[in-house]
């Protein structure tokens, strides 16, 4: 069986040989925070440090890349099964695999949004839906939220934070961003020049802040009157972590573009899309071969993906994520923290600036996995694996009520 930490004898080793070719920064980071982990064993909801033996609860999940836990014994066996048989597949060439998941993810969606293009990373699908909203439109202009998290890529990276762009040079023309939740903010920056306005329903690495009723809905009219595309990016949202399969049916909202990732893969293989109308959809009639992606909807990813939505969409799944989230909040509701939280979707915030930070050092020292918010670290993102059993749920409770509490 492959060992993770092989070939290194111990964590000094690893960490010099991350440090010297992969990123010194990193390891100087963590080193200062105390959080020096490398990733050895994994099973279910926790996983274990390579060379102190320590379990960990993730309740980071990578933002849901783990929303089944890790290695669900569902997708690992129809990767396995896959690997038998299947590989990253031709993106050139019509495949069975892709237009299956594409028909999964478009009846997610009711048939709404019918139309699905594969990527490989989120910020990647990012790109693409701005692409088709541009090219749709004619418009240049892209309106997203101060603080929000869209991707490294291109134009991803130029809808986000100042702080991950700056050292890059300029950023391309044509990209705004303001304030989330003040629709009177969307509204002066949202013209005739926009073609898109591109939000996380709950922006996760802002900190997970919960929108006011109305502010979705009134997006969608803003754009709806001033003639731009309204995208959601539910890559942490998405497939379930919030008790549907996407936060934007709780409010009753319908996007343009849609773009999913991370848990798509199952924690297994890397696989995104991007979700559009079948009008956005018909500009790749014209343009069959305008935007391509090698790995792109790899056929293993696919496999992956379909089996990812066969557990999220089984029956009762979701409602046990309702039901656990409640619980959640029930039993953490005298902590000294306030709970931002649809479903399993969870931050903890704190009134200290840096509570979200001190908490994720406390909790880490009590085997419970969580990362504070990077754009507000008086939060911690607290997102617990879908599939955690109750007697899970309760040991997590009791640390968390053990280690935060006043
Ligand atoms: C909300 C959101 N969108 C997009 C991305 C980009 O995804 P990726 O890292 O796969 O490019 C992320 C990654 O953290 C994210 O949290």
């Amino acid at each position: 069986m492959a060992d993770p930490t092989a070939p290194y004898p111990d964590r000094s080793a690893v960490e010099e040989a991350f440090a010297a070719h992969v990123n010194r920064g990193k390891v100087d980071a963590y080193r200062a925070l105390g959080l020096e982990l490398v990733m050895g064993e994994r099973d279910g909801i926790r996983f274990r440090d390579a060379y102190d033996g320590t379990w960990y609860v993730n309740c980071h999940c990578n933002g849901g890349v783990f929303n089944l836990g890790h290695r669900h014994p569902a997708v690992v066996a129809a990767v396995r099964d896959a690997l038998e048989a299947l590989d990253v597949g031709n993106h050139h060439l019509v495949s069975g695999w892709r237009a299956r998941l594409a028909e999964r993810l478009s009846a997610t969606t009711g048939g709404v949004l019918p139309g699905v293009v594969f990527g490989v990373g989120g910020g990647e699908a990012i790109d693409l839906a701005i692409k088709v909203a541009r090219a749709h439109t004619g418009r240049a202009g892209v309106v997203s939220v101060t603080g929000g998290y869209h991707g490294h890529t291109g134009l991803a990276l130029a809808a986000g934070d100042p702080a991950y762009r700056d050292p890059f040079g300029p950023n391309p023309p044509g990209f705004t961003q303001v304030v989330f939740d003040d629709l009177d903010a969307m509204a002066a920056a949202v013209d005739e020049r926009t073609a898109v306005v591109l939000v996380e329903p709950i922006p996760a690495t802002l900190g997970m802040p919960i929108p006011s009723p109305g502010y979705l809905a009134g997006l969608r009219t803003l754009c709806d009157e001033r003639g731009a595309l309204l995208a959601f990016d539910e890559v942490q949202t998405g497939l379930g972590r919030t008790g549907t399969v996407w936060y934007h049916v709780q409010e009753g909202v319908t996007p343009d573009l849609l773009v999913t990732g991370k848990g798509l893969s199952g924690g297994v293989y890397p696989i995104t899309a991007t979700l559009m109308t079948a009008e956005l959809h018909r500009f790749f009639d014209d343009h069959p071969f305008v935007h391509v992606s090698t790995f792109g909807g790899a056929e293993l990813g696919c496999v992956a993906g379909l089996a990812t939505l066969d557990v999220v969409e089984a029956p009762g799944f979701l409602d046990r994520v309702v039901e656990l989230g409640e619980r959640f909040e029930s039993e953490l509701a005298d902590m000294p923290f306030q709970l931002r939280r649809r479903g399993m979707f969870m931050g903890l915030a704190f009134d200290d600036p840096a509570g979200g930070m001190t908490a994720t050092q406390a909790l880490v020292s009590a085997g419970v996995f969580a990362i504070f918010a990077n754009n507000d670290p008086s939060v911690l993102q607290f997102l617990p694996p879908l599939t955690i059993a109750d007697d899970e749920v309760d040991d997590l409770i009791a640390t968390l009520r053990r280690v935060l509490g006043s």
